[in-house]
């Protein structure tokens, strides 16, 4: 049975940070616990405002995944934690989806968690909003209550043991209470096939090298394990008992809006930034006009890029 956790209930900094010191952040800088660790060097903080145009251009699919762990879940929840948040945007999601639920937005990024608090603020929910800053899986040891929902949206795949975080996750639920994690589904598609520069394919050839570019970054989590993606089998390791698997579409045909076409250009751009020398020359070429502004046939003008991309949900419960 769900607890009722409004109010009184979290984690002991409560999300009331806000004499936080914030020194800039560069890269590699440790942000309240979690490291500069992933292979790609990638600083959180600095991908903030690439993680929230995201996360607000998906909440339709949020809201279509909302809505079914709504109905898969025994009565109303009293603490979400969304471990792995960044900035929140989906933390608020669930507090809006879950009006009664408290939530605790939980992140080795403390610039992130700040926005995160922010943005509760805006709208309206931080009475029973918190944020808990801090390296997963070891951070959730400070929730003060265990949780109704767990949520963790692409966050597992950046703990280098997964079954260990899996087992840590499962022992911060309430028995009842639903582990809820947002791993694999499809790439994006953003062009048609042939778009009419280089050689068709190009998101097919750059799937494939940021195939391996995650790879490597799996690889080169500290205490990295490799494991077989078998999340249902993974979550029953850890004692849950696998309740569904879904996915979820976000399908924005052209035109697109321009929310829609600067979250495309911005990841282009940023997957341009990160390739190395893993596409030919061809390919380069095409991606430079593809990224630039003054191009007629670029992401920039060009009338036919669309934004099309699933993401698969897990789902297990822990046994009352
Ligand atoms: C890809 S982002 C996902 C953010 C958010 N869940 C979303 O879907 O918009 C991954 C998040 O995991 C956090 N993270 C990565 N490794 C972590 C760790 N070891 N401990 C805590 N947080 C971590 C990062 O700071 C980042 O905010």
């Amino acid at each position: 049975m769900a607890q009722e956790h409004r109010g009184h209930h979290g984690p002991h900094d409560q999300g009331h940070h806000h004499g936080h010191d914030h020194a800039p952040h560069g890269p590699r800088e440790d942000h309240g616990g979690q490291h500069g660790h992933d292979g790609a060097d990638v600083d959180w903080a600095v991908l903030a405002p690439l993680l929230e145009s995201q996360a607000e251009l998906f909440a339709p699919l949020y809201e279509g995944a909302m809505a079914w762990l709504a109905r898969g879940t025994a009565g109303e929840p009293g603490l979400i934690v969304d471990a792995g948040s960044g900035p929140g945007v989906v933390s608020a999601q669930f507090a809006r989806a879950f009006p009664a639920a408290r939530v605790v937005a939980v992140d080795g990024s403390e610039p992130l968690l700040e926005r995160a608090r922010a943005r509760a603020g805006r709208l309206g929910h931080a009475d029973r909003f918190a944020t808990l800053a801090g390296d997963l899986p070891q951070a959730l040891a400070r929730l003060e209550y265990p949780a109704d929902l767990i949520w963790a949206g692409n966050s597992l795949h950046h703990l280098g043991d997964q079954r260990a975080a899996l087992a840590a996750f499962a022992e911060h639920l309430a028995p009842g209470g639903t582990l809820a994690l947002l791993e694999g589904g499809l790439p994006a598609r953003y062009l048609p096939r042939d778009f009419g520069i280089g050689r068709p394919g190009l998101q097919a050839r750059l799937d494939a090298i940021e195939a391996d570019r995650f790879s490597r970054m799996r690889a080169e989590l500290p205490g990295s394990v490799r494991e077989s993606e078998d999340w249902a089998a993974l979550m029953k390791a850890a004692g849950l008992e696998p309740a569904g698997t879904r996915s979820f579409l976000l399908d924005l045909p052209a035109p697109l809006s321009a929310e829609a076409r600067a979250y495309v250009v911005a990841t282009l751009d940023r997957l341009r930034a990160g390739l190395g020398d893993g596409l030919d020359a061809e390919d380069r070429a095409a991606l430079d006009r593809l990224l630039d502004p003054e191009d007629e046939a670029s992401v920039h003008r060009r009338p036919d890029v669309f934004v099309l991309k699933a993401h698969t949900v897990h789902t297990a419960v822990r046994p009352s």
